[in-house]
């Protein structure tokens, strides 16, 4: 940031802008409810959700239960070892199934209120005094299905109806940021073990926490860790933004660790090109993926309010480094520092989002252009209402 200070005048010659730089979205699309509201219904309950590791639900009856827009959603597993997703919702009065975060089904799920009784493929098995009531259907008052697609070894849900395409709406980001879907597919992200998960409460908008990670303008500012093992990115280049690049690792360094030291064997399809060298893929509206030789990073957004976000970042690894319990907390560190120094940033930038300086939205300048479509998209998707009304 420049120490000019902010004045009216500024921030209005900000936006009759030189052709080489853009506004950003207003203030008020980072603090206003409604249209986070509408973030909610047009976003995150329309669109493909990256909900849980498919692993964490290890067998028949493991549960999890997330936040997807307005919706609890609850995921789980059947006997026969399938994943599935129903509304947390019972299907009488309405009382939340599950209210646990995660937790273990003994055999079926018993709504706690009157005790009607689900089987783990979302049937209803079981009511008290059915046998008086002929006429409740076993199926027609089943748990509500949602869609849910397994890629990368996490379960992604779609709350639509209709959900869209997965291939074109969430495969196609990886195949848009690495030139082709094989090269993601060298990670065998699906296969690999969690060696750590770290979960931060960043009280920040969803918005702020995209927009950062897809630009590195800031890298030379407050990533001093991250830019010692990839220098180019002390240059602001975001090296996601050219397609198949991937941004190198310095010369004098081994691994993606905190202090350059060697990490982990290469996964086994890594291919030559791809070795020493970092990818970061965004696939919207919520999920971050890295990529690097030895290990992949994937953070989960779960937007909770218009100023809160919960990041779930899990860190994983062949199995056989998991397994061997090797230390792996100099590749954690880099990226967990890397985390904490963006989250600090965001919040840092919420509180602004109100000020009557931001009223008409801050500056995007070369090298940050692609915000400006993220936003473009996003305006689209919420039906283009909200376009520029001080623009
Ligand atoms: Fe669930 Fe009545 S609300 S059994
Ligand atoms: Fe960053």
């Amino acid at each position: 940031m420049s120490d000019t200070p902010v004045s009216e005048t500024s921030v209005s010659a900000a936006h009759q802008i030189s052709p080489s730089l853009t506004a950003t979205l207003p203030g008020n699309y980072y603090t206003d409810p409604e249209i986070f509201r509408q973030e909610q219904e047009h976003l995150f309950e329309s669109m493909w959700f990256c909900a849980v590791r498919s692993a964490d639900l290890a067998g028949p009856g493991a549960f999890r239960t997330v936040q997807v827009g307005r919706e609890n959603v609850l995921i789980t597993r059947t006997r026969k070892g399938d994943l599935r997703a129903y509304l947390n919702v019972c299907r009488h009065r309405g009382a939340r199934l599950c209210m646990e975060e995660s937790g273990q089904i003994r055999r079926n799920l018993q709504c706690p209120y009157h005790a009607w009784t689900y089987d783990l493929d979302g049937k209803l098995i079981a009511a008290p005094n059915l046998i008086k009531m002929p006429d409740v259907d076993r199926v027609e008052y089943g748990l509500i299905k949602v869609s849910l697609r397994e890629w990368l070894g996490y379960a992604w849900v779609c709350l639509a109806d209709e959900p869209p395409s997965f291939e074109d709406t969430v495969l196609h980001a990886a195949v848009e940021r690495l030139g082709d879907r094989a090269a993601i597919e060298h990670y065998g992200t699906e296969h690999l073990a969690l060696g750590k998960r770290i979960v931060y409460d960043v009280r920040a908008n969803w918005k702020l926490i995209v927009e950062n990670f897809m630009e590195c303008y800031h890298c030379a500012t407050i990533h001093p860790e991250l830019t010692d093992v990839l220098p180019e990115f002390a240059d602001g280049y975001a090296a996601q933004y050219y397609v198949g690049h991937g941004a190198e690792f310095g010369e004098e360094i081994k691994g993606f660790t905190v202090d350059g030291s060697e990490g982990f064997a290469r996964l086994p399809a890594v291919s030559a090109d791809q070795d020493r060298r970092y990818y970061a893929i965004t696939v919207k509206p919520t999920v971050f993926i890295n990529l690097v030789p030895d290990h992949v990073i994937l953070h989960r957004m779960f937007p909770m309010a218009e100023d809160r976000t919960v990041v779930e970042c899990d860190w994983l690894y062949a199995p056989e480094v998991v397994e061997s319990g090797a230390d792996v907390s100099k590749s954690v560190e880099l990226f967990h520092r890397v985390n904490e120094q963006d989250f600090e940033a965001c919040e840092r930038t919420q509180p602004a989002m109100a000020s009557r300086a931001y009223r008409k939205g801050g500056v995007l300048v070369p090298n940050e252009h692609h915000i400006g479509i993220f936003h473009e998209w996003l305006v689209e998707r919420l039906g283009g209402s909200h376009a520029g009304p001080v623009h």
